[in-house]
């Protein structure tokens, strides 16, 4: 009998070179539990992200191999599993422009007139990226002493000159910081001081020749016109580090715009405000109801496949198979999980109404698989390990509100809070604060009555607002452009260490029970997070 190895394991050690054979025959059953076992509430109770660890698998290849493509609709395809919410502390325009560059999707919120909102859309859609498609222009008629002023109020100094004083006007010329620095005749025309002597582009020139004829004209702005010399858009010597190449960004097959999304609620007047989305180039609508299996949201469902057949429709929040269900069968193309699990959200101690995050996860997601019809795990995540576990209980997609409205692409500006840290307001779209919003849709003095927040919680016309969201701050982030390509990061090495090379694949080794799970207990929650130290830094990423 051979002694034991370092006094473990029998007396009679094996051949370790065995080991693979006998891990085959003698135990059939993988390591840890599988997805099924782990979600079956009436063993666990409803299931949190925070319940739970997925198991290493074996890493054959290098984590920025790992493929994020996932579909957001029955049809569209995105490069990254990223969506920012519908909320207005969150999604305008330059989040949805930025986050759709880094190969997400933003959704456009509903708190705000109709036209804002379709003007916000078309934003997007006629982003380009290095091209500044709304430049301040002004009519030669402008005296000096008016040019300074309106520097001041722009932060910058170089306008154009165009005949009407407008885009899309001829151009006749281009002022800048330097032509009135020194003039002090403030009652003189822009004129008697302009650059005539203009170097310019045609409309359609690429950004890459666009930005060598920058470097090479040494010129602050390089003007694009079109053919009869009407200035289109303009390209800034300022903003050539920031006309990067985006790989990734979020586009349709043979378009060169991005993909745009926007929220809508599903009372009758919402129907005009999608009209004018719909004309502004949405490409994928919303539906936002806190509580999306209702006769008014399955209405809205077949009116718009009916109406807009290329418009991709998706439905929600649900939480259950029922839900679902109803939402599918009505031609939804997609689906958005989660009820009272968002950040600054009070739905179920309010209401008593809800579904912990991962269980809603799994069982909406496995029904929904079965039609094509991929689901956004929307709310709680609060950190890249969430964001993977909404994705292997079978989220195509996830959406985040409070982890994004710290960014310098939310609206609103950063300011410094009571204890000295800079931070951004974020709030519930069900918080009194928002649901209050003058600023609403058709809001005048009743905007209880039709606001985005009261018609997701199905408050509008209601005397009495009963809250489900709060409002408050967040930490300030940064800009998405170093945040977003972080989360990917994390999430690539995350499937590296599952031992999947796609989102595809993990989703079909969870379903197969070769991907794995545990449960936590309270304790190991605790051992795994940061603990026993005195003090730490938390930085993430640099
Ligand atoms: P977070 O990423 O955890 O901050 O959650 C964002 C999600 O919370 C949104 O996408 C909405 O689904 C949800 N949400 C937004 N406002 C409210 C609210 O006032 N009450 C409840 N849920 C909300």
């Amino acid at each position: 009998m051979s002694p034991a190895i370092n006094g473990v394991g029998p007396a009679e050690a094996l051949d370790y070179k065995s080991a693979l054979e006998i891990l085959q025959n003698e135990y059939p059953e993988r390591d840890g539990i599988d997805v099924q076992t782990l979600v079956d509430s009436k063993l666990n109770g409803g299931l949190t992200y925070n319940d739970f660890l997925i198991l290493p698998g074996y890493i054959g290849f290098p984590a920025n191999e790992v493929n994020l493509e996932t579909p957001v609709t029955k049809r569209i395809s995105l490069k990254t599993p990223f969506l920012s919410s519908p909320m207005d502390t969150v999604t305008e325009h330059e989040m949805a422009i930025y986050i759709a560059l880094l190969g997400g999707l933003g959704v456009i919120h509903h708190n705000c007139s109709p036209d804002e909102q379709a003007e916000m859309v078309r934003k997007v859609k006629r982003f380009e990226n290095g091209f500044i498609l709304d430049p301040v222009c002004i009519p030669p008629t402008m005296t000096v002493g008016e040019v300074k002023a309106l520097r001041q109020k722009c932060g910058y100094g170089g306008f154009p000159v165009t005949e009407s004083g407008s885009l899309n006007s001829k151009l006749i010329g281009i002022i800048t910081n330097r032509d009135i620095q020194f003039h002090n005749k403030h009652d003189d025309t822009v004129t008697t001081v302009m650059s005539k002597d203009l170097v310019t582009a045609r409309r359609g020139i690429s950004l890459e020749d666009a930005n060598d004829l920058v470097r090479s004209s040494k010129k602050g702005k390089l003007p694009i016109v079109d053919e009869n010399g009407n200035l289109t858009a303009l390209v800034s010597r300022s903003d050539l580090m920031k006309n990067l190449n985006y790989p990734l960004a979020s586009k349709l097959p043979d378009s060169k715009q991005l993909i745009s999304a926007a929220a809508i609620g599903t009372r009758p007047e919402d129907k005009i405000r999608l009209q004018k989305l719909v004309d502004a180039g949405l490409d994928i609508v919303i539906l936002d109801s806190s509580q999306g299996n209702s006769m008014y949201q399955i209405e809205m469902i077949k009116f718009i496949k009916e109406t807009y057949p290329g418009l991709d429709v998706i439905g929600g929040n649900v939480v259950t198979r029922e839900q679902a269900a109803g939402l599918i069968a009505a031609g939804a193309d997609g689906l958005r999980i989660g009820m009272g699990s968002g950040s600054a959200c009070i739905t179920q101690e309010v209401m008593a109404v809800g579904r912990p995050q991962a269980a809603a996860v799994f069982n909406v997601t496995s029904f929904a698989a079965r039609f094509g019809v991929p689901c956004i795990a929307d709310g709680g995540i609060q950190n890249v390990g969430h964001i993977v576990k909404g994705l292997a209980l079978g989220a195509s997609t996830v959406m985040m509100g409070g982890l994004l409205a710290g960014t310098t692409e939310s609206p609103g500006e950063s300011f410094v809070s009571r204890e000295g840290q800079l931070v951004k307001a974020y709030r519930g779209m069900g918080s009194i604060d928002a649901m209050e919003d003058k600023k609403a849709a058709g809001g005048g003095k009743d905007s209880k009555a039709s606001n985005a927040g009261t018609a997701r919680y199905f408050s509008e016309g209601d005397r009495l607002l009963v809250a489900q969201g709060v409002s408050g701050s967040v930490l300030d982030r940064g800009s998405i452009t170093k945040f977003v390509p972080y989360l990917m990061a994390g999430v690539q090495h995350s499937l590296q260490d599952i031992g999947c090379t796609s989102l595809t694949e993990m989703r079909g080794n969870v379903l197969e029970g070769k991907v794995r799970f545990e449960l936590r207990t309270a304790s190991a929650q605790l051992e795994g997070n940061v603990h026993g130290l005195h003090s730490y830094d938390k930085k993430l990423y640099s």
